[in-house]
């Protein structure tokens, strides 16, 4: 029988941090380890386009991206691992989308909303449209799961939508597609522990994975941990990122602290960034390799690109007769 198939992607958009890591690449690991998928990764670059990042950096964040992907595990020997702009069929199939999707669906997308807030001076088409091009990512290899964090999950219900708004005019072709969370689906920024992590509210609010251990440090020891409310969403996310780094025995240890109201806010934060070094260690170095080694990863993604091009022609081919094009 054939695997289930398993689509996800990222925004090359800066340095991957471990609200990415915990929520969604983590996950794409376990998932493509466990052999019990057919796997797709992506680097989506058109995404990218949509905010205000200049093309310089966007042309080396692509390639560091790519670097810190191979580092964590992605496997191109087990997974079809790739750049979205190396397929062209993603805005072909976009484009179709486009034409089954109702705006008013997509102003109900909060993202959108979101991000249209935080670059006033530039809400472009592409902003607006972001989520039909996802879904084109999705569908044109017909996924049917996709590993994300809990704000993507509007997405892909949107997906769901847009196959089935596709199916009901032309013929059933496109499946239903579903999130797959993790534990923890919503990693807490660290200076403002009520919204999630993420580079958009600035550097000091995410751990990159690529952070030395005295930038962990340094981060960690500002990090709020009471809101003065009578609750600690900090405090609970650092009690996460201890679950998820920390040896059982440590986390342990503060979990009945906890309970006896013994925590000290120090000693936990220092636990947590000791783990979190350690646990990226090795992580650090295999970055370096992909980086120093260009021609060698630049080799690999365009090697993936065609492997997913033979899903994306073939799925191409029938969407064209399916509208009439051909
Ligand atoms: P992005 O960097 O926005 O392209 O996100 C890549 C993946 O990481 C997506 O699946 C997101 O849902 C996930 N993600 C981003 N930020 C977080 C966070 N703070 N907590 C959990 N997952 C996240
Ligand atoms: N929108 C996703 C994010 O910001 C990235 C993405 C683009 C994606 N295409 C996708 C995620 C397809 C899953 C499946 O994180």
């Amino acid at each position: 029988m054939a695997k289930d198939r398993i689509f996800s992607a990222v925004q090359p958009t800066g340095d991957l941090h471990v609200g990415n890591y915990l929520g969604a690449i983590k996950n794409w690991v376990k998932l493509q380890n466990s052999g019990k998928y057919d796997c797709f990764f992506c680097v989506v670059d058109y995404h990218s386009l949509t905010g205000d990042m200049d093309a310089k950096k966007r042309h080396s964040q692509v390639f560091k991206t790519v670097a810190e992907l191979l580092a964590l595990g992605i496997d191109p020997e087990k997974s079809t691992f790739f750049i979205q702009s190396e397929v062209p069929e993603h805005t072909e199939l976009a484009w179709i989308f486009n034409t089954v999707t109702p705006m008013s669906e997509l102003l109900r997308m909060t993202q959108f909303k979101d991000k249209s807030g935080d670059q006033k001076k530039n809400i472009n088409v592409g902003l607006f449209d972001y989520p039909v091009l996802q879904s084109a990512d999705i569908l044109l290899y017909k996924a049917t799961h996709v590993p994300v964090g809990q704000d993507q999950v509007q997405h892909v219900e949107l997906t769901r939508d847009i196959a089935r708004w596709f199916n009901n005019r032309y013929e059933d072709f496109f499946p239903e597609a579903k999130a797959k969370l993790t534990e923890f689906p919503k990693v807490m920024s660290l200076l403002n522990p009520e919204k999630k992590m993420s580079k958009s509210y600035g550097d000091a609010h995410v751990i990159n994975l690529s952070d030395s251990p005295e930038i962990i440090e340094k981060k960690i020891k500002k990090a709020v941990t009471d809101s003065g409310k009578g609750k600690a969403p900090g405090a609970e996310n650092l009690m996460m990122l201890l679950k998820s780094f920390a040896d059982k025995g440590t986390f342990k240890q503060f979990v009945e602290a906890g309970k006896k109201g013994e925590v000290r806010y120090g000693d936990l934060k220092k636990a947590v960034s000791d783990s979190i070094s350690l646990y990226f260690n090795d992580f650090r170095e295999k970055r370096e390799g992909f980086l120093v080694d260009e021609v060698k990863t630049r080799k690999i993604m365009s090697t993936g690109a065609e492997k997913a091009r033979l899903v994306a022609i073939e799925t191409m081919d029938r969407v064209r007769k399916i509208v009439g094009v051909r």
